[in-house]
């Protein structure tokens, strides 16, 4: 009898602390989540960087950048949480709202994007209404919480910078007045008013980024500009005085560059009587079936000394650079791949070469062989004493070689990640931020110089801050 009232007793016990024992662990895991989630970060990021052979600032910036992400998204969670308790009727408990909100959020961005891309951003190759708006509001939370979230902190911390020196400076003024120890201790209170102000500033300083980056979704990604630049070129032939040429790159045809919007630039293009067009690669997102529909709409370009291009990523990663260049030809444009072709003007010439992507020398100091293999191939496309134009995708040996080059024309970098107050400061921008030399314009190298165009698509998120699309009229000129 004993024992068995002493294991009823134990399983009474046992049902009684289960419960009590999930209510202890939920109040300590509420009490410090935030510890919990740094330390989980912490974990991985040092895992990550254990793990990984080779952790250089690239990566070390994308995980900055995924940090941030987390943390923001963490951030506006709360802020959700703290909306719908104030204002759902019957004020439900905190743990329940941010339990649903989480489960909302977790729902909305594992349904929206069921193929995220290894090693590449979201792929955007469907065109269904709802897959574009579905797709274009992620990437506006996307830009607008992390950079509002920054934005917030940085208000946090300076506001705290100010009240700090307010309150060393009092301290200061009742030391050197000597006035009583009471009134010593006291801090300066925030009066209502400033704290009005200060959470009306705050509010703004959070929907900024909002703002912004709804502009550059909806109006900035084809607001185009025309960028005239003259080039110096010391030894340009006297009939090449004033020749114009015309760089589109970075086209990308989707759903956010579609075969109108490319007309559109066509249109412009052809507008601005070029003499010669340039292309300068990556002329569909990551849709091999997008290269037809591509290829027709930029066969509207003319221009009396032709329609040359080359090859971008985007054409190697999905193994089209054989098959667009036939569908290019067939409409006269020709892609020059470790080519050169004379561009003559009565007895004068200039020499335009072109080189794929995966040909672009950037392997040259990581892989002598193959470097040199790919050094001897463009030297042996260099003209000696001619003007030697070179149109390459990205430019990662520009100046460095030597070679004879006098002006490459290059894109990629979409004037620096689509992402730019370059207008504040130069360089502050993402492509600047990843460590990426050439970012836009004009750039000069021991005697040789560099056009880098900022396209005139997208890429990964279709938003373009402090970015405009180009279309860049290069005029050739041997005057200062
Ligand atoms: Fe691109």
């Amino acid at each position: 009898m004993p024992q068995t009232s002493s294991r009823a007793k134990a399983m009474s016990l046992s049902r009684f602390r289960s419960p009590r024992i999930f209510l202890l662990v939920y109040q300590r895991v509420a009490a410090h989540w935030r510890a919990i989630v740094l330390l989980l970060i912490l974990a991985s990021v040092a895992f990550l960087v254990a793990s990984s052979d080779e952790f250089g600032r690239f990566e070390l910036i994308l995980l900055a950048l995924l940090l941030i992400f987390i943390a923001s998204q963490i951030f506006w969670l709360g802020r959700f949480v703290d909306v719908g308790e104030r204002f759902i009727p019957g004020r439900p408990r905190r743990v329940w709202l941010a339990i649903m909100t989480v489960v909302l959020y977790l729902f909305v961005l594992l349904d929206s994007y069921p193929e995220w891309g290894l090693g590449h951003t979201i792929r955007a190759a469907d065109y269904r209404p709802q897959s574009v708006l579905i797709h274009a509001a992620f990437w506006w939370w996307f830009v607008g919480s992390m950079s509002a979230f920054v934005l917030v902190i940085a208000f946090g911390a300076a506001d705290r910078v100010v009240r700090a020196a307010g309150w060393v400076y009092h301290k200061v003024r009742t030391a050197t007045h000597q006035q009583s120890a009471a009134a010593d201790l006291k801090a300066p209170q925030l009066s209502s008013s400033r704290r009005r102000f200060l959470e009306r500033a705050a509010v703004l300083v959070s929907a900024s980024p909002f703002l912004a980056a709804g502009y550059g979704l909806l109006y900035e990604r084809q607001n185009v500009e025309v960028v005239r630049q003259r080039v110096r070129l010391a030894r340009l032939p006297k009939a090449f005085e004033g020749f114009r040429i015309v760089q589109l790159s970075d086209i990308h045809i989707g759903p956010f560059a579609t075969a109108d919007y490319i007309r559109r630039c066509v249109a412009i293009t052809n507008g601005l009587e070029p003499d010669l067009i340039a292309l300068t690669g990556d002329y569909i997102c990551w849709d091999p079936e997008a290269q037809g529909e591509v290829v027709r709409v930029l066969a509207g370009l003319r221009a009396p000394h032709g329609v040359f291009g080359c090859m971008g990523n985007h054409e190697a990663d999905v193994g089209i650079e054989d098959s667009i260049t036939r569908l290019f030809a067939a409409q006269g444009i020709r892609m020059l791949r470790q080519e050169r072709a004379p561009i003559r003007l009565g007895d004068q010439t200039l020499n335009l070469i072109g080189i794929d992507h995966g040909n672009d020398l950037a392997p040259l100091h990581t892989r002598e062989v193959e470097g040199e293999r790919r050094l001897q191939q463009l030297k042996a496309l260099v003209i000696p004493n001619t003007v030697n134009i070179l149109l390459i995708h990205y430019p990662h040996a520009f100046g460095d070689l030597e070679l004879g080059i006098d002006l490459t024309l290059a894109g990629d970098i979409h004037g620096g990640g689509q992402l730019s107050l370059d207008f504040i400061h130069r360089g502050l921008n993402l492509g600047s931020l990843m460590g990426v030399p050439y970012i836009r314009g004009l750039y000069e190298n021991g005697g040789e110089q560099l056009y880098m165009n900022r396209g005139i698509g997208i890429t990964g998120f279709p938003i373009r801050i402090g970015a405009r699309p180009e279309i860049t009229v290069l005029e050739l000129t041997r005057e200062t």
